[in-house]
């Protein structure tokens, strides 16, 4: 058996998180999810957390596993020794268990505008685009919002505030989109945006889908920081 120690928690009703070990049988091809899967229907069936896809696609089953920002449909219990550790996603407030609060992430991510914004008439014709175009940025369309780049950064941590690693990546995503006509300068760049960033990197480690918001940042500061002297160097 494995033993699985997980984190139990109701805000409101318990004074702190306490830790709940459960027996989980041993199989090659389980993952974390399939263990809490298990526990939920044979032994505790009030053990709460998010799922859906169980194939790294939803994004929904992140949490930390002995410390580290995992989705647990692609973490393996046979990549551990000894018993393992579920926590929350840290950063973000326990609504239940292994449950967070999302809300914060998804005003983070609307305030970008992730979306194609065109000027003007749109042309009756479909938008052409290259591959070379597409390539620009494609992996930031990669991005299933698991939350793992934000519970991996320490700015974000400690500053909720903080824009972070998957927004910016978001609208990179639009700002390096060929069909696009948008302008996130003012969102983008400012001490909450890309200047709160101080290239720790962990948020592209974290990511199981390599996206890389670490780049998506410091690039996006080298646009901000041209487009702030232009003013003073232009004649
Ligand atoms: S950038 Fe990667 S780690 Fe961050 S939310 Fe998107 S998929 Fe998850
Ligand atoms: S259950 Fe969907 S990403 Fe893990």
């Amino acid at each position: 058996m494995t033993v699985l120690e997980v984190s139990r928690y109701r805000p409101g009703v318990d004074a702190e998180p306490v830790f709940q070990s459960y027996d989980v049988p041993d199989h090659d091809d389980w993952a974390v999810l399939d263990g809490l899967n298990y526990v939920k229907d044979a032994v505790d069936g009030t053990l709460s957390y998010r799922w859906s896809c169980r194939m790294g696609i939803c994004g929904s089953c992140g949490m930390t596993v002995n410390g580290e920002p995992r989705l647990t449909c692609g973490t393996f219990l046979a990549d551990y020794d000894g018993p393992i550790r579920v926590e929350p996603l840290r950063g973000f407030p326990v609504i239940r268990d292994l449950v967070v609060d999302i809300e914060p992430f998804l005003g983070k991510l609307s305030s970008v505008s992730p979306w194609l914004i065109r000027k003007g008439e749109d042309p009756a014709s479909e938008f052409a685009q290259t591959p070379q175009q597409l390539e620009a940025y494609k992996q930031y369309s990669m991005c299933i919002n698991c939350m793992l780049c934000y519970s991996a950064c320490p700015v974000y941590v400690l500053e909720p505030d903080f824009l972070g690693p998957a927004a910016i990546a978001l609208a990179q995503r639009y700002n390096l989109d060929s069909r696009d006509e948008g302008d996130r300068f003012d969102v983008l760049s400012t001490d909450e945006g890309v200047w709160g960033c101080t290239f720790v990197g962990e948020c592209t480690s974290a990511c199981p889908k390599h996206v890389d918001p670490a780049e998506a940042i410091q690039r996006y500061k080298l646009t901000a920081a041209v487009r702030s002297v232009l003013p003073w160097v232009r004649p």
